[in-house]
């Protein structure tokens, strides 16, 4: 007996053994998810939905958490947009780990290429890869709704298509490499102030034909492995803790099969965000991994729940690089990826004005040059915030002036580089940091002596005005929006001194968003705008000043004359003050009315009121001739062909063409036309012309009808309208709708009132 019970045991201690190394052995693949997720405990799962702390990147905004025991390993999530975000310097080491600073998105999206898009992003997405980052937090795609926000800069453009597109080439780029996106923030995080609690009061019709339309087209093309929810309210409901928005429309409507995380920080109710189907508590905190085990073991989180957000997670680390054991080298090669930015640059800048066809300058009339203006040393590469990359070095006009062979008036520049020199050491001082928001250096004053003398000894002036933006709050109308009293002068002077001799003068807008422009354009012979265009943008702002490129970019938003003329401003924070009134109850800092409906930016402007320049706007060194175009359509779409040649006679370039649609009258009140597509041609030579094809489906131009919670194309004749600006219609054609087409959706997003 005894030796039977010692023989009983034994196989007991042996069966207890085998299970367990077999369970040690299960380890993640991609295959075994369901086998996974039966091995792991309550606990295990909990964690894989709560950021964690962690050292494997410096500088990395965050990581999920490592269950060594399933071989489940731990992954990085780093800031973008316009590079990878990571400390350039480690300790007990001499490496360095600086990132390419390539142009900020709304750069990017004036190029109106998405070749180029794709083209940037591979490059960009190969230093996430090679500094061992799984997923770039990255692209921002709010809509500019208005000028002054913060983070416009990160962002696209006022049309949902343009920024749609973009964000989708985007992350088609950074994704080729074997690493992830996040698009952000999803959604209707269109102003900083008060950015964690503000509630979007927004119509379901703006909401799905504007701010959700964007991550709709992204996510569609694009096919992002995450998404970021943002931190502000919409209707009445934060957006992580948003069902409607996170499972219903995101994943049933539009198919995302990624996961959801939050933006950085702790909300309270993170049962409700678990539920919502955001899968991913980011920065992630202790206090979440309690609540959400908490609701597990009393069942208000069920295991069909948990289960599905584990599930997501699960499959998102299959695909990351820390799951590959991918052997990352910490050496991008950032000396190519510098020439991607200068391209990318290059091929996106915008000519504003050009009078008398003074660009590009013939180099032997006009190489001395008076370069005035602070940013001309100081100059916006980036911005401020989570979407500033460390760069090895941000050029500047003047050193990439004299090395493109100008000679500068030494005097002014010396000026300004002492003041920029004394500035930065007081900021090295202060230890500024990423929440520092730093607008505009304070324009140093020129006496109108020395512009006098300036202007006989040089043969041109070129002002650069410089804007910094940042995230964390928006930017003010007086002395940002507005000139400063100091810029009108300086431009008022110099315009006067320069003209009395015939001599001309450019301005050079590095600026982070739309200033205003209508009051001092008329002091300028020139006006180029590169926005803030990366590390090396401002050797691209010379090769376009000397015709070594022919500008090619067009506006993604409308330079309003005044601020007030934009239907937002009555509903933006422009002038606030957080002490007035009762918590909870602020005007535009508590809650923000989207009271202008769809009728942002040019949907507005067309037929309102004038603007100093369109939507879609920019100029060329050379003349484009566009066909009569062909559409052919049926019930399904419509596909436009239109050749575009090149007229000029000496200078090659490419041309953007935007088409709109201007639906039939009845039904629902539209915008006079609306994009719906655009093409922009390959370098074309003098002579030279180019066949483009674009494609619209009948959903693409639906409009929403909130009755009815439907997409709706209305009957009749449609107006194909081709354009070199949404006011500039060279071509167009028209199509015939028999029939009223709708696609239902779900009515999830609530109220604006309720
Ligand atoms: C920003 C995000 C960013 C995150 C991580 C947040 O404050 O809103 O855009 O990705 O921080 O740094």
């Amino acid at each position: 007996m005894k030796k039977l019970s010692l023989i009983v045991l034994l196989c007991l201690v042996g069966l207890l053994s085998f299970a367990q190394t077999n369970s040690n052995t299960i380890t993640l693949r991609e295959d075994n998810i369901e086998e996974i997720l039966k091995a792991m405990t309550i606990e295990e799962k909990v964690s894989l939905l709560v950021g964690g702390p962690g050292n494997l990147v410096p500088g990395a905004a965050g990581y999920t958490r490592e269950i060594e025991r399933l071989g489940i390993p731990m992954t990085v999530l780093a800031d973008g947009p316009a590079g990878l975000r990571i400390r350039p310097t480690r300790e007990g080491t001499d490496q360095t780990f600086y990132c390419t600073g390539f142009p900020t998105s709304t750069l990017l999206a004036s190029s109106w290429d998405v070749a180029l898009m794709e083209y940037v992003t591979q490059a960009m997405g190969n230093e996430v890869l090679e500094y061992g980052v799984d997923v770039l937090l990255a692209p921002g795609m709010n809509l500019h709704r208005n000028p002054l926000c913060g983070r416009n800069f990160e962002y696209y453009s006022e049309d949902p298509l343009l920024s749609g597109k973009m964000a989708a080439a985007y992350v088609r780029g950074i994704q080729k490499n074997g690493v992830g996106t996040s698009i952000k923030h999803f959604a209707a995080n269109n102003q900083e102030i008060n950015r964690l609690e503000n509630d979007a009061r927004v119509s379901n019709r703006a909401l799905r034909e504007l701010y959700l339309k964007n991550f709709e087209i992204a996510v569609k093309e694009g096919k992002p492995w995450t998404v970021m929810s943002s931190y502000n309210k919409l209707n009445g409901e934060y957006t992580q803790q948003k069902h409607g928005l996170l499972t219903t429309v995101l994943r049933d409507e539009w198919g995302f099969d990624g996961i959801v995380m939050t933006d950085w920080g702790c909300k309270e109710n993170t049962v409700k965000s678990v539920k919502a189907g955001n899968d991913l508590m980011e920065w992630g905190n202790q206090v979440e991994i309690d609540r959400i085990l908490a609701a597990v073991n009393s069942g208000e989180i069920s295991q069909e729940e948990l289960d599905r957000n584990v599930r997501n997670m699960l499959n998102y680390i299959v695909k990351t690089p820390h799951f590959r054991h991918y052997n990352y080298s910490n050496k991008p090669d950032l000396k190519a990826h510098a020439q991607v930015a200068r391209k990318a640059a290059e091929e996106s800048i915008i000519l504003l004005k050009n009078e008398e066809r003074l660009l590009p300058l013939e180099k032997g009339c006009y190489r001395k040059v008076a370069l005035y203006g602070v940013a001309s040393v100081d100059f916006v590469g980036i911005g401020t915030g989570s979407g500033e990359v460390n760069t090895t070095h941000i050029a500047n006009m003047q050193e990439a002036m004299t090395e493109a062979g100008f000679t500068l008036d030494e005097n002014l520049a010396e000026y300004y580089r002492q003041y920029v020199n004394q500035q930065q050491t007081i900021d090295k001082m202060e230890q500024s940091n990423r929440w520092k928001y730093r607008n505009i250096r304070e324009e140093l004053a020129v006496s109108v002596k020395a512009i006098g003398l300036q202007a006989k000894e040089n043969n041109v002036a070129i002002v650069v005005i410089g804007r910094n933006a940042g995230e964390g709050t928006d930017r003010t109308l007086k002395d940002d929006f507005e000139l400063s009293a100091t810029e009108r002068e300086l431009l008022q002077n110099v315009s006067t001194a320069f003209h009395a001799l015939c001599k001309p003068v450019i301005v050079v807008l590095n600026i982070g968003g739309v200033i205003e422009t209508a009051s001092w354009k008329h002091l300028a012979d020139a006006i180029l705008l590169p926005w803030s265009p990366g590390q090396e943008g401002a050797h691209a702002v010379v090769d376009i000043l000397t015709g070594k490129v022919n500008p090619s970019g067009k506006l993604p938003m409308t330079f309003p004359v005044e601020y007030m003329d934009i239907p937002s401003s009555r509903n933006f924070p422009y002038t606030w003050d957080m002490t007035k009134g009762r918590k909870g109850e602020r005007k535009n800092v508590d809650y923000t009315d989207y009271g202008e409906n769809i009728w942002v930016g040019y949907r507005y402007f067309l037929t309102n009121r004038e603007v100093s320049y369109p939507f879609g706007y920019g100029l060329s060194y050379t003349t484009f001739d566009y066909s009569k175009p062909k559409v052919k359509a049926d019930k399904d779409g419509f596909i436009a062909t239109i050749t575009i040649t090149n007229t000029g006679k000496v200078t090659a370039g490419r041309e953007v063409v935007e088409l709109y649609v201007a639906a039939p009258d009845g039904g629902l009140e539209k915008p006079a036309r609306e994009l719906k597509a655009f093409a922009k041609t390959k370098l074309l030579a003098p002579g030279e012309s180019e066949t483009l094809t674009m494609k619209v489906s009948a959903y693409e131009m639906a409009s929403f009808n909130e009755e009815h919670s439907a997409w709706e194309t209305a009957a009749g004749t449609y107006k194909v309208l081709f354009g070199a600006s949404s006011v500039d219609i060279r071509s167009t054609a028209s199509f015939n709708f028999k029939k009223v087409q709708s696609w239902e959706v779900h009515d999830v997003l609530g109220n604006p009132k309720d």
